[in-house]
């Protein structure tokens, strides 16, 4: 079932929203050639609970840390530790936040000093892909509807949509109902509906969209090594346009 959120409630979810982006917002400032993903780590939880929150990942089914740090072609769920970012990397951080009773969801991938032209190219479309997705959150469209629109620029950019991982419906609960998956047909899938706040959060690789799970149980890797860059973006249906809500201000 599909929950639709009151307007208290939507107030709520927004502001664990806006911890989430002030929090990317300062990670930007501090990812840089010779940090770690583990101070990068610590960095992100002292912030989180210091803007009165609670990291949403630690412990979440297992998860040992409160940031995902995924790193060039880590798709997902890296995480973090001793390792040293480097010129040219891409760092994908996912991370979300618990507050007043209600969670919000957020990611980026971050540029490491100076990166390729490919993999500038790579972070464009992903993070254009997103955008277009929310851009068909709208009431009367149906979930797969942004999932079309997704997969679409994607593609004719010649990349790839991870299929293993979708987005999804967020609120009282970190993973709610609908999944939001990043590619499909038009007019499948629940209709969006005003109160609806859904996680939208493409993973595009620069080559094919399998996936492998490294042996530490989490770490999502593309499957031919190639990179993979990730956005996400926790968002409200409303009867006017989407509203972004993680946003900092
Ligand atoms: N942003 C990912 C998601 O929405 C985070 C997974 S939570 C983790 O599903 F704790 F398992 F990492
Ligand atoms: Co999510």
């Amino acid at each position: 079932m599909v929950i639709l959120k009151s307007s208290e409630e939507i107030e709520k979810i927004a502001e664990s929203c806006r911890i989430v982006a002030k929090t990317l917002d300062a990670i930007k400032g501090i990812v840089r050639p010779g940090i770690t993903t583990e101070e990068i780590e610590e960095f992100a939880d002292a912030y989180i609970r210091a803007n009165g929150a609670v990291p949403a990942f630690k412990g979440y089914r297992g998860y040992p840390a409160s940031i995902c740090t995924s790193l060039n072609n880590e798709v997902i769920h890296g995480i973090p530790s001793n390792r040293m970012l480097k010129e040219g990397d891409i760092l994908s951080i996912d991370l979300g936040v618990y507050r007043d009773g209600f969670y919000g969801d957020g990611a980026v991938t971050f540029p490491v000093g100076k990166i390729s032209p490919a993999a500038e190219k790579l972070l464009r479309v992903a993070e254009e892909s997103l955008y277009i997705g929310i851009e068909n959150a709208r009431v009367g469209n149906r979930v797969s509807d942004i999932s079309y629109s997704i997969q679409r620029h994607v593609e004719l950019n010649g990349f790839s949509v991870v299929r293993a991982f979708v987005g999804h419906g967020i609120g009282r609960y970190l993973h709610e109902e609908p999944q939001v998956p990043n590619f499909g047909i038009l007019g499948q899938g629940p209709r969006l509906r005003d109160g609806m706040t859904l996680a939208i959060e493409p993973m595009v690789n620069e080559g094919g969209y399998e996936v492998l799970i490294l042996d530490d149980g989490w770490t999502a890797v593309t499957m031919d090594g190639r990179l993979s860059a990730h956005f996400e973006h926790t968002v409200l249906i409303t009867a006017d346009k989407p509203r972004i809500l993680t946003k900092s201000n």
